[in-house]
């Protein structure tokens, strides 16, 4: 019999919403420290802090974090110790997220930086795990900018890359969805690729959940605040959510584990998918997160399976590749009786 946790790590898992730049595992970013505090000896002194106050202070952790990934090759290196984690956590079918990232001093592009990360998901990818690509648009960006991110994104799929979404993510105090909507729009028209927006994390993002919701995003992150129009209409339409219960808790934008708005959503039978959103900065990998759910929901082996053997309906996938998964999770579970006995 095992105990709850390596119940979670053997149980084949979905993740959809993981950062790059968040996923640095602290052996990774160590690796990286190492590589380059010569050159800049202030890095030696970074900690993860162990709790944040605020949302803001996490965003501020990147100007860190980006030092440590502004080359080509830290940025493979990075790529594929996060895939390399994940497989080892029981991931089967992985889409990582990230920002087209330039620095000149390095001689990287945004160009560059995307095709480094998917020359590495299509090179270094482990065995039993299918990595995809979402690019996000941050909120910070111009439209210039966001149109910029969707050329990568089309430019990209057209040579033959994986890329299957497009996010809209960054400081939720910054910028707005309006002033980047006809890149959104563009993405969806020219591209058919799936929307999935960060969604009302804090109250002062409340105000533009209608223009978000208008723009119908196959996939929502977070959605922890939903006032009674966003809540219909997301009930209505289904629209999965994706899970980050330690990103929240840490971040401070919900009170306490027990009082996480995915209680809600296994009350009402809505789709979601438990997912880690940045494990490096927040230090819980995706089988934590399943073992949290279990423990303050009081799920029991067969309601986790369930849990993740829904989330293959919302991956950005084509049905064939679902049913794929499928296969794999039911085969799983045939040879793995023994693992539900508690
Ligand atoms: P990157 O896109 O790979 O560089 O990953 C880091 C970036 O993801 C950060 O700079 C943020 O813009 C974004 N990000 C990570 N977590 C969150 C979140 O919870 N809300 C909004 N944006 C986030
Ligand atoms: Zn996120």
């Amino acid at each position: 019999m095992a105990n709850l946790t390596d119940f979670c790590v053997q149980l084949p898992k979905i993740e959809v919403h993981a950062h790059i730049n968040g996923s640095l595992s602290p052996q990774t970013m160590r690796a990286l420290v190492a590589r380059k505090v010569d050159m800049n000896p202030e890095l030696a002194a970074f900690e993860i802090p162990d709790s944040l106050d605020r949302i803001d202070d996490f965003f501020s952790l990147f100007k860190f974090i980006y030092q440590l990934t502004d080359d080509e090759v830290s940025v493979a290196f990075a790529t594929q110790q996060i895939m390399e984690e994940f497989a080892a956590d029981g991931v089967r079918y992985l889409e990582l997220r990230t920002t087209p990232r330039a620095n000149s001093a390095k001689g990287m592009t945004k160009a560059s930086y995307i095709d480094t990360v998917l020359t590495t998901i299509a090179t270094k990818c482990p065995a039993g795990m299918l990595t995809k690509l979402i690019i996000s648009i941050d909120r910070r960006n111009t439209l210039e900018e966001a149109q910029y991110t969707v050329d990568l994104a089309l430019k990209a799929r057209e040579c033959g890359f994986p890329i299957v979404g497009v996010d809209l993510c960054g400081d939720v105090m910054k910028g707005s969805f309006e002033a980047l909507r006809p890149a959104f729009e563009r993405a969806r028209q020219q591209g058919q690729f799936p929307l999935t927006l960060h969604f009302n994390e804090v109250k002062e993002n409340m105000h533009e959940a209608p223009e978000l919701l208008s723009i119908y995003p196959e996939r929502l992150g977070h959605a922890t605040l939903l006032d009674d129009p966003s809540r219909a209409i997301i009930y209505e339409r289904a629209v999965p959510v994706e899970i980050c219960m330690t990103s929240n808790v840490f971040s401070k934008t919900v009170p306490s584990y027990e009082d996480h708005h995915v209680k809600e959503l296994l009350e009402e039978g809505h789709p979601f998918i438990l997912c880690t959103d940045d494990k490096g900065v927040f230090g819980s990998d995706l089988s934590n997160e399943y073992v949290l759910a279990a423990n303050t929901f009081g799920l029991n082996r067969e309601q986790l399976f369930e849990a993740s053997f829904k989330s293959i309906d919302a991956i950005f996938a084509n049905n064939e590749t679902k049913d794929q998964l499928r296969a794999i999770w039911g085969a799983w579970k045939n040879q793995h009786q023994d693992l539900f006995t508690e």
